[in-house]
């Protein structure tokens, strides 16, 4: 990589809570065709060239396992040069020194925050004779105090408009690895949509606060006319309380603050080098009167295509899209995070794998996640483990089960909904890995036992005063350890490996689960028997489920193990009016009680805000969480009926068996996959249901008991009306 021909640079000093901004003044002549800056930083960098922004890429360098990889960006930078030119970078904090995680203290953290900021570029200027020149970061860059006074990822920025950055300083060279540069890998994170405010409102305690009618993840960009030394302040909720008063303590020890110090005049800024998860801020100092106009929240994720669209006669059950929707956009900002908010932000394994499915259906999400498999596989322990967040900042965390696994579902699962294999090819040893982690750290052979787990997290039958469901922590484990093992093989299969150790080791876990654990007492145990072929007689089992979700007032009681399954789990065996039943409720537990409580993103709790208006705790409460999510994958696979076989990824083959519900009138569901854009509708009118697809690959079509195939194109069909 030519970027290796640069120096890391530093700061001479310490630049305290200041982000520092690097500098290099330097002439071109007017023979230069092309300029391109290679670039990346130790924290989160913005770049300017002559006073403009280079590139439109947020936070870069993004956040991947930054001791074994360190994305370098390439810009053209053509369009910004002159004869003179001035190259500025300002370094923030970043995910690079944040104290992340939050609420530990821990020797890690105190090592990554005691890193030092660095910067590492090279600016390649080429001729139209061909003869290049380049500007490298050495140590003819200085380096100042920006007006940037304070940035972190958990607590906020604070910017001094009228600072101009003085004293320019000598760099000095950083010793630290060029070993770990590598190309982008991820999409580019990109402000991808403008939300006006809605509302400027005094709370009945009279905070004056600012609705945008939508929690989003990124930044609130405003206008203010002010006097120099004028102060905004403001911090960001994604509630009100009860009383409709300011409450943001569900963002824990994360203090989620703006301060921006005015010049003279009017002014428009907004946070650069961190983000929020926010529907509202609370405005602790304006020096203005305070308009709707004056505030426009910017949403800032990896820039994924969209791919998957679903919309139906039920207007509760679109919001749920639009939230599913925007907790993907809210979480995808180069990491699967598990909450934009709090005192986390940090990639869940767990909860990146229960709503892989999801997140591939709705975005083209291949890119993104093969970047964090690489992290995931960079991060992978020694002894195979696999640790509970990607990039791995809890070192001392110990592998859960369903979490660790997202090493062996999620490129599964890749190649599944896009059909490419290298996905498979690069994580195949990662994925065993895991598998021998388990195999070599069990109690039991053949079961996995004897080690720490999340279990059902949050699954409803929880004893109480704890966040584990009461699904045996010994089945879950074994369930995944199975499903681990059986995608190896899978895997190994298509990438001609030789897997005969683990198809053994397949059927004897096959075994010792049966016979460990012939009875299933909870929904999720069996939900997982079930879904993942391990009942002996999964019919019997799939009845027996849907008579104890009966028996439980026809509710789900499980956690974000068991939910992401029981819709698919249901509906495969004939339940299929039972998944509807639990989709549709709108009393708690259930999806659709957010939306009535006003949601616009994915709850972590189903009663996050109760009956009566108050938080189920303080402490465990995210208004943006996407795992429970995950259940639009059951919308498109079985509500509408699109899905294919394992032997045709990518949807090279489409298999069309919809199960319609009169209670939602319509559904459609739209799908661009790698093989070309899928639709399908079906409406409920009086005792008949109308179907309408239009495939561009050949089709089983399994309808109203029958099944038939055909080629390509759009198609009409009727059925009767009933539910199963
Ligand atoms: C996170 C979860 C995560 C869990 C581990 C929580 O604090 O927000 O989503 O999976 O810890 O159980």
């Amino acid at each position: 990589m030519e970027i290796r021909k640069a120096r890391w640079i530093t700061p001479a000093r310490e630049s305290g809570d200041a982000a520092p901004v690097f500098r290099r003044v330097f002439q071109a002549d007017e023979k230069v065709e092309k300029a391109e800056l290679h670039i990346t930083a130790l924290g989160v960098y913005e770049a300017e060239l002559n006073g403009r922004r280079v590139g439109d890429f947020i936070f870069a360098p993004g956040w991947t396992s930054y001791d074994h990889r360190l994305q370098v960006q390439i810009y053209d930078v053509t369009s910004l040069l002159s004869a003179q030119n001035d190259l500025r970078v300002t370094v923030g904090r970043g995910w690079f020194r944040s104290p992340m995680p939050g609420w530990m203290n821990t020797e890690d953290k105190r090592r990554r925050n005691a890193q030092p900021c660095g910067l590492i570029a090279l600016l390649i200027l080429r001729r139209a004779d061909g003869s290049e020149e380049t500007i490298a970061t050495d140590e003819a860059w200085e380096w100042a105090e920006s007006p940037v006074r304070f940035s972190e990822i958990y607590d906020g920025e604070t910017y001094d408009a009228r600072f101009e950055a003085a004293e320019w300083q000598g760099v000095q060279p950083l010793d630290w690895s060029k070993d770990i540069l590598i190309p982008q890998e991820g999409e580019a994170v990109r402000e991808t949509e403008r939300i006006a405010a809605r509302r400027v409102f005094a709370t009945p305690k009279g905070e004056m606060m600012v609705d945008f009618g939508q929690e989003v993840t990124g930044y609130v960009e405003f206008t203010v006319n002010a006097g120099a030394g004028e102060q905004v302040f403001f911090n960001h909720a994604e509630v009100l309380d009860r009383d409709g008063n300011f409450y943001n303590e569900n963002y824990r020890s994360a203090k989620a603050e703006v301060k921006y110090i005015c010049r003279e005049g009017k002014q428009t800024w907004h946070p650069r080098l961190t983000f929020f998860g926010f529907r509202y801020i609370h405005l602790m100092a304006w020096p203005d009167e305070a308009k709707p106009e004056n505030f426009t929240a910017v949403a800032v994720h990896s820039d994924m295509k969209r791919a998957g669209w679903l919309k139906s006669g039920d207007e509760m059950l679109n919001r749920l899209f639009s939230n599913i929707v925007w907790g993907q956009r809210g979480n995808f900002l180069d990491v699967p995070t598990d909450c934009p908010q709090r005192d986390e932000r940090l990639g869940w394994t767990g909860d990146a794998q229960v709503f892989a499915k999801t997140a591939c259906y709705l975005y083209d999400a291949e890119r993104f996640f093969r970047k964090w498999l690489h992290d995931l596989k960079a991060d992978q322990r020694e002894s195979g483990e696999v640790g509970q967040v990607i990039p791995d900042v809890m070192p001392e965390g110990r592998a859960s089960a369903a979490w660790g696994d997202a090493a062996a579902i999620i490129p599964w699962q890749v190649y599944q909904t896009y059909g490419g294999v290298q996905v498979l090819r690069d994580q195949f040893d990662s994925m065993k890995k895991w598998v021998d982690y388990i195999t070599g750290v069990t109690t039991t052979p053949d079961l996995w036992t004897g080690h720490f787990h999340f279990a059902d997290w949050l699954g409803l039958d929880a004893p109480s005063g704890s966040y584990k469901g009461s699904t045996r922590e010994d089945f879950i484990a074994t369930a995944f350890y199975a499903r681990s093992t059986r995608l190896v093989i899978k895997a190994g299969r298509l990438l001609g490996e030789d897997v005969k150790r683990y198809e053994a080791l397949y059927e004897r876990i096959v075994n010792a689960f049966r016979k460990a654990f012939p009875e299933y007492h909870t929904q999720t145990e069996h939900t997982l028997a079930v879904h993942f072929e391990l009942a002996e007689d999964p019919r019997k089992t799939a009845d027996a489920l849907a008579a104890l979700v009966k028996k439980d007032g026809a509710q789900l009681r499980t956690g974000f193990v068991g939910t992401p399954y029981l819709l698919h789990a249901l509906s495969n065996y004939g339940h299929s009016a039972l998944a509807w039943d639990l989709l549709l409720r709108r009393e708690y537990p259930g999806w659709l009680y957010p939306v009535a409580k006003g949601a616009t993103t994915v709850w972590e709790h189903w009663d996050g805000i109760r009956e009566d208006g108050s938080f189920w705790s303080k402490d465990m409460n995210s208004f943006n969480h996407y795992a429970y999510g995950a259940v639009a994958d059951w919308v498109f696979e079985q509500a509408a009926g699109l899905f294919h076989d394992e032997a045709h990824p990518g949807f090279s083959e489409l298999i069309y068996q919809p199960h319609p519900d009169a209670r939602a009138g319509w559904l459609q569901a739209r799908l661009e996959t790698r093989n070309g854009v899928i639709s399908a509708c079906w409406r409920c009118e009086g005792d008949q249901v109308r179907y309408e697809l239009q495939t561009p690959v050949p089709a089983v079509i399994r309808l109203n008991g029958e099944e038939k195939r055909v080629a390509p194109g759009r198609y009409t069909f009727w059925g009767p009306n009933k539910a199963e």
